[in-house]
């Protein structure tokens, strides 16, 4: 059997004395879209970050194609194949949507983001954003600025910058949050796509619905520990995540 493409063993974050995340251990194969769900606050995005590189552990590592990629800064990662979008959204501005992939596209040439942004009249880095802004269905939108457009453009917009380097495994951290029902399950079906094409796909979302719908396997965090790993159904009628859920649930409410 073939190495996994992700392997995260016994990752522990502390935030002053706060453990993040407490000895996650999961592995995924190459091709997979699996989704990582958990309430608010369980360490999803935390984990998540300690495999791009943007929080280091203070315990455990992080292969990728089975090299150890725990000691690497973040644009090593980057180039060695992980491409990660933001649960917050923050474009560039006052540049266009094509720009934006644009630029990103160019990270990898030049590693530097000021010469990527003088590099990003290329024709062929343009052509490349241009397909990644068809894929996500936000092409109609490639000459406007960020500001003046609706927040489902936006995570759509983030997608494609993630795309950009064209990553072994994509990260997506709530792509869905903020959407409406259509725009979400359109965004969940361009994700699948991307999926089908070939990219491997970590998903963290708090839409269950789509998350159930696309994702062939559920990782479930709670309080920074996996406490379910399976298939969806499974999952979700496991008594251990619906406690997690009604747990959090009673806290928000308490
Ligand atoms: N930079 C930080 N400094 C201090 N504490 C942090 C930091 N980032 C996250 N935390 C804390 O770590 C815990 C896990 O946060 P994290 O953002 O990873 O959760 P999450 O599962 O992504 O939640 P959500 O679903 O709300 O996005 C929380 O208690 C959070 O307050
Ligand atoms: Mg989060």
């Amino acid at each position: 059997m073939s190495a996994p493409l992700l392997d995260v063993r016994d990752i522990e974050v502390r935030f002053d004395g706060l453990k993040a995340v407490d000895g996650a251990s999961f592995s995924q194969a190459r091709g997979t879209l699996t989704g990582l769900i958990g309430p608010n606050g369980a360490g999803k995005t935390t984990l998540l970050r300690t495999v791009t590189g943007t929080v280091r552990p203070v315990a455990g590592a992080v292969s990728l194609d089975g090299r150890d990629i725990s000691a690497l800064p973040v644009h090593r990662r980057a180039r060695l194949g992980l491409g990660m979008s933001n649960q917050i959204v923050r474009p560039f501005r006052s540049m266009t949507v094509l720009d934006n992939v644009a630029l990103a596209a160019g990270l990898d040439r030049t590693r530097n983001p000021l010469a990527a942004l003088l590099a990003v009249g290329r024709t062929e880095q343009q052509a490349r954003a241009r397909d990644l802004l068809d894929l996500v269905g936000i092409a109609d939108a490639a000459d406007a600025e960020p500001e003046n457009l609706p927040l489902g453009y936006l995570k759509r917009l983030e997608v494609a910058r993630a795309l950009a380097l064209a990553p072994k495994l994509l990260l997506l951290d709530e792509p869905l949050a903020g959407l409406n029902h259509v725009e979400a399950g359109r965004l969940a079906d361009t994700i699948a796509t991307i999926n089908q094409t070939g990219t491997t796909i970590l998903l963290i979302e708090h839409n269950l619905s789509e998350v159930m719908r696309i994702c062939g396997r559920l990782l479930v965090l709670d309080q920074g520990r996996l406490i379910a790993d399976g298939a969806p159904r499974e999952v979700m009628a496991d008594p251990a995540v619906r406690a997690a859920y009604m747990g959090a649930e009673a806290d928000a409410a308490a």
